[in-house]
């Protein structure tokens, strides 16, 4: 079984690749709604969390963790991984990855503002392309946007152009560097325009798991996915059906996780 966690349903768009590329493989998502967002949270709180979600995920015995939060991955950056029993798939090093791909050299990153500020990918990115330029903003509105489902509409696409505004003219790319964000990928399309690539990591971090997977000879298993939330059970049920409800997913545990 493979475990992965977000602060909320951005962490979907994760599971949802993963889920294209591993279709047998059992998956146990974990949304930690009782504290979304963590964007605005300290480093110090953050990393509280990282730790807390990571040991729950181990306790439940997964086999790999696959990182679905960025905010997470900032901390690790920047204070080092927690120990685990299982492996950690990092998503900024994915991120990192496509870029490299890319052969992009001019790269926005729009992010929650606890990841810009961390400079986790500008570091992760200049250390596969040293020569990058990379413009690291902080767009703070999004997440309780789409965490209240509120998608389409003017307020949605107000809030994209607000976090786009900072970005340089000319850019090859913008990464989608909060999982809550390519939920508004309509938006980002909109307002980067046609001449912007829109790069959303969970393609490469999908990628570099079904590779663990394979490396470590992991068996599939009957295909289940479950998800648990710490928050609200009904609005839960509601962003899973919005979001992955074709996936099936099976909600065993809307409030059994302490947090
Ligand atoms: N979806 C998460 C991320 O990728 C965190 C969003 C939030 O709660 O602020 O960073």
């Amino acid at each position: 079984m493979l475990g992965l966690f977000d602060s909320g349903l951005g962490g979907l768009t994760v599971v949802r690749r993963v889920r294209e590329l591993l279709p047998a493989h059992d998956l146990l998502f974990f949304a930690d709604q009782a504290h979304v967002p963590y964007g605005d949270r300290t480093p110090e709180d953050l990393l509280r969390l990282l730790h807390h979600n990571l040991a729950w995920l181990d306790s439940r015995g997964v086999d790999a963790i696959v990182m679905a939060c960025n905010t997470s991955c900032a901390m690790a950056e920047r204070f080092g991984w927690p120990q685990t029993r299982a492996p950690v798939l990092d998503l900024i090093e994915s991120a990192a990855l496509a870029v490299e791909r890319s052969g992009f050299t001019r790269v926005g990153v729009v992010a929650t503002a606890a990841t810009a500020s961390s400079g986790a990918y500008g570091r992760k990115i200049r250390a596969r392309v040293p020569h990058a330029a990379v413009y690291e903003t902080g767009a703070p509105d999004l997440v309780p946007l789409v965490e209240a489902g509120k998608l389409g509409g003017p307020e949605a696409r107000a809030a994209v152009e607000r976090a786009c505004a900072s970005l340089p003219a000319n850019l090859d790319a913008v990464l989608l560097a909060c999982t809550h964000f390519p939920i508004l990928d309509a938006h980002f399309a909109a307002v980067l325009g046609s001449g912007v690539v829109r790069i959303d990591p969970a393609l490469v971090q999908a990628e570099r798991t079904f590779a663990l997977v394979t490396e470590l000879g992991l068996a599939p298993g009957t295909g289940q996915l479950e998800c648990a939330s710490n928050g609200d059970p009904q609005r839960f049920g509601a962003g899973l059906e919005h979001l992955i409800g074709d996936l099936h997913p099976e909600v065993h545990r809307l409030q059994g996780v302490e947090g």
